[in-house]
């Protein structure tokens, strides 16, 4: 067994924070964390992994043309300014649907992005990516890259969010998949991950040929931790934004 010790700051960090009306950010991003996914866009930044990630969907889709980034990483200015002038030019109902409030938007993490179908005059706030064609193929690959479709139809009551089909947030997999063939928004996957606690059972699931084991451990912020986890095992922490971290550990069975 190795030790891995887990920090009460790290509650704000990692793929899976809930950032929400309800969750405020409790973490920016550093400037040298944050890189464009190619230089064939312009000035849209992801976290480095992310970035990454994506750059691989439009790679083996082969979409450079047809889809383009249009909004990565957000500093908090950026998205004051966006919420102002949204509820200045489109009223307070439309900003309310469509719009986070400054330091509630998952855009200041550098872990998600939105995307449009290329085509001219692209709408900043709302655009367009349809259920079809390449746009469609890219939403059915996403989980398998990390991504999800954050803001889905009919879970406006969750994510306090009218459907934003081109609003695409990385959590990092095996958790993409599982909220997809749970149906869960994040916000619902995060309080399913809490029944999985440290000591209790554990959720574990496979792919190809690693196996995955997810649980969380509820921490206070000035706490320190410490788990036993099996050798050969690699493990990623990730905060929730909120009393814990979920670990995620996994080994290859070949
Ligand atoms: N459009 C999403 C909700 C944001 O502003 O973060
Ligand atoms: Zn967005």
């Amino acid at each position: 067994m190795k030790e891995v010790f887990l920090y009460g700051e790290q509650i704000g960090k990692g793929n899976l924070i809930l950032v929400n009306a309800e969750h405020r950010l409790k973490s920016e991003p550093k400037k040298k964390e944050l890189e464009k996914i190619t230089s064939h866009y312009g000035e849209v930044f992801l976290k480095r992994q992310v970035s990454r990630m994506m750059f691989h969907i439009f790679h083996e889709l082969q979409c450079f043309d047809e889809i383009v980034p249009i909004s990565g990483y957000r500093s908090f200015e950026e998205q004051r300014i966006l919420y102002e002038n949204s509820r200045k030019e489109k009223g307070e109902d439309f900003t309310k649907k469509y719009v986070a409030r400054p330091n509630h938007s998952e855009h200041q993490t550098g872990l998600a992005v939105d995307l449009a179908e290329n085509t001219e005059n692209i709408d900043f706030l709302c655009p367009h990516f349809p259920r079809k064609g390449m746009c469609q193929k890219f939403r059915e690959k996403a989980s398998l890259y990390g991504f999800i479709e954050r803001y889905p139809r009919d879970k406006e009551e969750t994510t306090k969010i009218a459907e934003e089909p081109w609003h695409f947030r990385y959590v990092g997999y095996p958790h993409s998949e599982w909220m997809e063939k749970g149906n869960m928004t994040l916000e619902e996957y995060m309080e399913y991950l809490k029944t999985f606690k440290e000591g209790d059972q554990h959720l574990i699931t496979t792919y190809k040929d690693r196996e995955f084991e997810l649980f969380y451990v509820p921490i206070e912020e000035k706490e320190r931790k410490m788990v036993a986890i099996p050798d050969r095992t690699f493990c990623q922490a990730s905060g929730d934004n909120e009393g814990g971290i979920v670990l995620t550990l996994w080994r290859n069975l070949l």
